[in-house]
């Protein structure tokens, strides 16, 4: 392992998800991390008592500058999303994290940052390469011409057109990942902003606690995704930021399933058969969408590589705790 104790970090957003398990790793190299996030600290997913741990907005300038100040690096994270129900129903507050992007790059560029990283989102591809569950796995090229999900995919292909320009025209390195639907443990799991696999992860535990034997599943269950664990998220993001490439790079698993797939293997996990509900009204987004990593393949020499049944088994285990803590149930 390199030695980065002389490095110093800003993770942005990191009480939630990414940025947690990102300042995790960051301190474990050995870094100088600061934590920054809006909500207080007792709601952060993880609190790192070796970080600088910060409650502040970064949509405020003033705020982006105090945190950007010092580093050598800047992790943003931060962003007020959530899964497909939560990003459907919220297109304006999704934009607004435009903010976030816009006042970190500005305080970046004026504080001498070496490198700034943005977490972008495979909802920036174009529609017309997602209306069928085994379409062709997304290059990144397919982002043009732009029709991106609506609200949230406008406002990370901006954010990314800006990551660029900012590049090219104040000579800030910066470096772009487009995230596919990413899970793991210490993540959102309830709430309405969580995503299918904590979402599913969670319903078939309640169900196991509580001894019910019915789900609701959102749609007919026959749309795909891929769905990437946290480690390679994290070991990805540190990857493309020390690299050369300053194109954004799909970050996501090329492992493709339905959901009806994903029900199953969650199910095989928890050993249980339940009686699925298809909500045909709920939120379902795209109809198919996939990862192409030839270009990542190509530019890094590595792949997120962890299956979605060591992922999903590690998530389950967590999940099914949470949810016994939740309902105050002690469980082995
Ligand atoms: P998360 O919601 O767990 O974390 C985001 C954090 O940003 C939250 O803790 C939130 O409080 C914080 N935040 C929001 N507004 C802020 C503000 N004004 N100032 C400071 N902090 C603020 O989400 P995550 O899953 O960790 O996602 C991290 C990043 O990755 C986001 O940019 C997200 O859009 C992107 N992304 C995530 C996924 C995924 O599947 N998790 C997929 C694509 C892109
Ligand atoms: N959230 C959720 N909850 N989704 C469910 C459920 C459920 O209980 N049951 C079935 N689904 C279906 C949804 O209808 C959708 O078709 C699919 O599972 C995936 O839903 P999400 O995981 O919520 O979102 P997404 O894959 O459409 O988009 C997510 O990934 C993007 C990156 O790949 C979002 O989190 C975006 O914010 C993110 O950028």
């Amino acid at each position: 392992m390199s030695d980065y104790s002389s490095s110093s970090a800003l993770v942005a957003g990191g009480g939630g998800f990414i940025g947690g398990h990102l300042a995790a790793r960051l301190l474990r190299e050995g870094y100088r991390v600061r934590v920054v996030d809006c909500k207080p600290v007792d709601e952060w997913y993880q609190v790192h008592p070796d970080a600088e741990n910060v409650v502040a907005d970064l949509s405020l300038l003033d705020a982006a500058r105090a945190a950007a100040d010092g580093m050598d690096e800047v992790y943003n994270l931060a962003a007020d999303m959530g899964g497909i129900g939560f990003i459907e129903g919220n297109k304006a507050r999704c934009m607004l994290s435009v903010l976030i992007n816009t006042h970190l790059l500005m305080a970046s560029r004026d504080a001498g940052v070496d490198r700034f990283f943005f977490s972008s989102s495979a909802c920036v591809y174009a529609a017309a390469h997602q209306t069928a569950p085994d379409l062709e796995p997304l290059r990144e090229e397919m982002a043009y011409p732009a029709m991106p999900e609506d609200g949230y995919g406008w406002e990370k292909l901006f954010d990314e057109r800006m990551c660029r320009h900012f590049s090219e025209d104040f000579g800030l390195r910066t470096r772009v990942a487009r995230f596919h639907n990413i899970y793991g443990p210490h993540g959102t799991w309830d709430g309405g902003r969580e995503k299918a696999p904590a979402a599913i992860c969670r319903k078939i535990a309640a169900a196991v606690i509580n001894g019910d034997d019915q789900i609701e599943i959102w749609g007919d269950g026959e749309q795909s995704r891929s769905f990437t664990y946290i480690d390679d998220c994290v070991e990805g993001i540190l990857r493309i930021m020390r690299s050369d490439c300053d194109q954004p790079l799909n970050l996501g698993s090329e492992e493709l399933v339905t959901i009806n797939q994903l029900v199953d293997l969650v199910q095989e996990l928890a050993g249980c058969s339940l009686t699925r509900h298809h909500n045909l009204s709920a939120a379902q987004g795209v109809r198919g969408r996939n990862s192409d990593n030839t270009l990542i393949r190509e530019q890094l020499g590595w792949a997120p590589a962890v299956s979605l049944r060591e992922g999903i088994s590690e998530t389950y285990k967590w999940i099914y705790k949470e949810v016994g803590y939740a309902s105050h149930r002690f469980l082995p």
